[in-house]
């Protein structure tokens, strides 16, 4: 069964193939996705295997989250060979046979790089910290201490100096996540030569996109000043000296001129720290850098500030996920393009975050994708979410395998805060969340492994998981299929111009999407209980015609206010 991309050339775009537009991409985190040895720890073999069931939802990029030969530090965010793939993954021929495989049936696959920063074992970081003299000691970045201290103030990621000391020539290196993974220094002509030669390859090899890792950060300021520090703390954040900054955006062009697009890639740049205006610096049509970026504004909405402020919980105000969601839908409209997500690999789990995960999970599950798959964007689906999978809140701090999250621990308990509340935060924002395995039926861990795996399965798998969501009608998952082909068939879905009802209604997200002589009326509660809605200007129950909704009624009591159920959701098409 093989589909054909839909090309669709809209008129700002004449002769551009904008497949990436109209694709849904869905998310897998090698580890946890399936493992077909029973080593303990998800597989290319295990997707390959599951290649049906991803044919079957409809999406049509699968972004594979880096799969490269790696200590696993950061679970494989710490490259140590560009060329090589993760033994417990398989191998290259595994990987050039899952690539085939997935083309044949029209799949497409995008790789993550990360060109930040490598790992510490990597072969370039070996020579480099061997000796000052070293050709490839400019390939890192490396300072003196300052009076026996670290060469600034910034503070990591991942709690702590970003600098550290190595014995070996006695300067310190640059590490803005774990000091297993320090920065490359991209002044390095010779390094980025070889970078992008790196990208060539796998362009070469006939993948079709990549998400490029932190790519916000591949410049820093020039001479590395410390950030402003009143309170005279030994590191503070300094997103502002190594975020964004116009040195990333002449490093793109080039990347994008000189490599990337004889072959048309799918191209998304993880860039934390920006508006929809600053967006455009790398998305806007006019720029030739990227095709979309991921930004974050919506996932600092429950924290006190950015950044390591993620740990300090804020409750979201549902008017403020609608100011941040539709300034972005408008500021790019027609300029740029969106990249929709509500969840990755570094985040908690939509429904436990923005739903309900108890007695309202599967509905409010199904709002949550109705939204992500009627905005205009590229909608990002990761795995699990597709069958409502929560938070996990392991007892034990034995239990979590995630580096930040160890971090922060470590930290804080070291600060002497109870272990009750840094656990209370790790429930609420650890990434482990969201890589607890994919829970496939109900047998032993979830169908999984067969084996142990690497972390400890969620025990709500025998209630949720794909078999069960398989055999019922009413699932998240067979909700997200109808979505996905509804897209599909829309094209005002994909194309339509944003428009935003209500923006200060507590509970209830409507917007209308419109094409031409088309519109759609796209309103969800975010509630548990049931508001009720009148009908927006120009709309009427005669003339509305009920496309999707994740409530099924018999009959229809909405002629003067839309009743909602709770968390309910609704599409409706115009009636001419
Ligand atoms: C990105 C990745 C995250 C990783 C970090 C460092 O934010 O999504 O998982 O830890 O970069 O590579």
């Amino acid at each position: 069964m093989s589909r054909d991309y839909i090309v669709h050339n809209d008129e700002s775009e004449v002769g551009d193939i904008v497949w990436w537009k109209e694709s849904v991409v869905y998310q897998i985190y090698p580890s946890s996705f399936k493992d077909s040895d029973g080593d303990g720890y998800g597989d290319l073999q295990g997707i390959y295997e599951k290649l049906d069931y991803l044919e079957n939802l409809g999406v049509d990029v699968i972004w594979l989250c880096p799969i490269y030969d790696s200590p696993g530090h950061d679970n494989g965010y710490d490259i140590r060979d560009y060329y090589g793939i993760l033994r417990k993954y398989g191998t290259m021929e595994d990987f050039d046979r899952l690539l085939a495989e997935a083309h044949k049936r029209g799949l497409k696959i995008m790789m993550d790089l990360v060109l930040n920063h490598t790992s510490d074992e990597h072969a370039w970081f070996a020579e480099s910290r061997s000796s000052k003299m070293n050709p490839k000691r400019d390939y890192y970045i490396w300072r003196s201490g300052k009076n026996g201290q670290v060469p600034n103030n910034w503070e990591s990621y991942f709690g702590g100096s970003v600098w550290k000391h190595d014995p070996e020539t006695n300067e310190y290196y640059l590490h803005l996540y774990s000091e297993q993974q320090p920065d490359l220094n991209w002044n390095n002509a010779q390094m980025a030569e070889e970078m992008y030669e790196m990208v060539h390859w796998w362009l070469e090899k006939g993948v079709d996109g990549f998400r490029f890792d932190a790519v916000a950060h591949i410049a820093k300021a020039e001479g590395l000043p410390s950030a402003h520090n009143p309170h005279n703390l030994p590191v503070v954040p300094a997103y502002q000296l190594f975020s964004n900054l116009e040195q990333v955006h002449s490093i793109l062009k080039k990347l994008n001129n000189m490599i990337l697009k004889p072959y048309g890639p799918m191209t998304v740049g993880e860039t934390s720290g920006l508006g929809p205006e600053q967006a455009l610096a790398y998305v806007g049509t006019d720029r030739d850098e990227l095709n979309m970026v991921f930004q974050f504004e919506h996932m600092f909405i429950d924290a006190k500030s950015s950044g390591i402020g993620k740990w300090n919980y804020k409750e979201w105000k549902l008017t403020d996920l609608k100011e941040i969601m539709s300034r972005w839908q408008t500021v790019l409209h027609g300029r740029g393009w969106n990249a929709n997500y509500m969840g990755n690999h570094d985040q908690p789990r939509p429904v436990s975050r923005f739903g309900d995960d108890g007695k309202y999970r599967v509905r409010s599950a199904q709002m949550l994708a109705t939204w992500m798959l009627t905005l205009e964007g590229t909608p990002y689906i990761y795995q699990g979410e597709e069958i409502g999978m929560t938070n996990v809140a392991f007892p034990d701090i034995e239990q979590y395998r995630d580096i930040e999250t160890k971090n922060y621990y470590n930290h804080y308990i070291g600060q002497g805060k109870s272990k009750h509340e840094v656990m209370q935060a790790i429930w609420l924002k650890s990434r482990d969340n969201a890589r607890t395995p994919m829970q496939w039926d109900e047998t032993e861990h979830a169908g999984f492994t067969q084996g142990q795996p690497w972390i400890q399965v969620n025990d709500n798998y025998l209630e949720i998981n794909v078999a069960d969501a398989e055999s019922d009608p009413q699932s998240i998952l067979h909700y997200y299929r109808k979505l996905i082909a509804l897209r599909k068939q829309h094209k005002v879905l994909i194309y339509g111009a944003y428009e935003l009802l209500l923006p200060d209604d507590p509970d209830i997200y409507a917007y209308t999407r419109t094409l031409e002589d088309e519109q759609m009326l796209v309103i969800l509660n975010f509630r548990g209980h049931e508001p009720e809605m009148h009908w927006p200007e120009g709309w009427t129950s005669e003339h509305a015609k009920l496309i999707i909704s994740n409530v099924s009624r018999r009959y229809s009591t909405d002629e003067g206010a839309i009743q909602f159920q709770p968390y309910e959701a609704r599409v409706y098409r115009k009636q001419r």
